[in-house]
């Protein structure tokens, strides 16, 4: 199969989604691939190409607002707060699903995330394919989720139908939310932070181990670069890890240090969190493609949008 990138003719994407295909597009987070939620077949082919198991649900992605009520039971009006606050924007608000959402989007499950991105491309590409579009990130499995176009022409090209050029400038995943006997819990953390969330909805909690049971896609290790990573925190424990890997070829992500070292990046010179988890993901993907054989990663403070990046880090460096 030969895939297309597209770059301004949206209404061509927007045509191979209503045949059934696959279209890989940029959001404000990440790339998606999508397939219209309506066909099945589609919604198949996303689990097959990306390796996928069935039990992880896919979000669906709308780009009018009413969509919400053809896809979601009755919800809780604290959803609509969240909604005119951070709609379009990088907030996955998970509740109890209609008929018309097929199982294999939800893994069996009886509900459905949903999220309107705020990437122009994204909102126009969903908006003239006159449905929701189903997607998870456009990566394989468990490895680093893309943040440009090329990285997923990397791990996709001649397996789906389209990619639309683009790039996504949050860089993390977008925060999945639900509501549960009057709490708000966050299955998992990403650009909107709990204070975000609790300006809104004070009774606002990260989930806990037990908590996450309502979100399958949750695993120890994920968004991985194909070489060995180790997380460090501060001079002093990479001074370790470079004395001990000495006869290594290392390559060293720090958050706003420079060390003057040959293979390093920093992803953020001023500390700034948010220019750091824009960074992240390229960063990870430069590495793996740096041939080192070692990769050190440095844990940011644990704040804000940095609950989010630590969270992508310990999976990335889970065994
Ligand atoms: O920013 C994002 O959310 C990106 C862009 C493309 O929108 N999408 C994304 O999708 O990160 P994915 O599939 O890589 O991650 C979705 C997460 C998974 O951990 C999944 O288990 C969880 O959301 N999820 C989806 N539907 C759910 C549901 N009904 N209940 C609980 N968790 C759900
Ligand atoms: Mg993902």
């Amino acid at each position: 199969m030969k895939t297309l990138l597209i770059e301004n003719n949206l209404l061509l994407a927007s045509n191979l989604i209503k045949e059934g295909k696959l279209v890989a597009f940029p959001t404000e987070t990440v790339f998606g691939l999508g397939a219209d939620f309506k066909n099945e077949n589609a919604v198949l082919k996303i689990f097959k190409v990306k390796k996928r198991p069935k039990f992880d649900p896919l979000i669906v992605h709308i780009a009018d607002r009413n969509m919400i009520f053809k896809l979601w039971k009755n919800f809780p009006d604290i959803y609509l707060k969240l909604i005119d606050k951070f709609w379009p924007g990088p907030l996955t608000i998970i509740w109890k699903k209609q008929e018309i959402v097929h199982d294999v989007i939800t893994a069996g499950l009886s509900t459905v995330g949903i999220r309107m991105p705020s990437h122009k491309i994204a909102n126009e590409f969903i908006r003239l394919s006159n449905t929701a579009v189903c997607a998870p990130s456009a990566n394989l499995f468990g490895k680093v989720s893309p943040t440009h176009w090329e990285h997923v022409m990397s791990e996709f090209n001649g397996k789906i139908s389209a990619i639309i050029k683009g790039y996504s400038d949050i860089g993390i995943e977008s925060t999945v939310v639900r509501f549960v006997d009057d709490k708000l819990l966050i299955l998992r953390p990403g650009f909107i932070t709990i204070e975000d969330l609790r300006y809104i909805y004070p009774h606002t909690y990260m989930a806990n181990e037990l908590d996450r049971k309502h979100s399958p896609g949750h695993f120890k290790k994920h968004y991985a670069p194909n070489v060995k990573t180790i997380l460090y925190n501060g001079w002093e424990s990479l001074d370790k890890l470079l004395k001990k890997y000495k006869n290594k070829d290392i390559f060293v992500i720090s958050f706003k240090n420079n060390y003057n070292m040959k293979n390093q990046i920093i992803l953020s010179k001023d500390g700034d969190l948010k220019e750091a988890a824009k960074n992240l993901f390229k960063s990870l993907k430069k590495a793996e493609n740096s041939n080192c054989d070692l990769l050190l990663v440095e844990i940011v403070p644990e704040y804000g949008i940095g609950i989010a990046i630590n969270d992508r880090l310990k999976k990335a460096s889970a065994k």
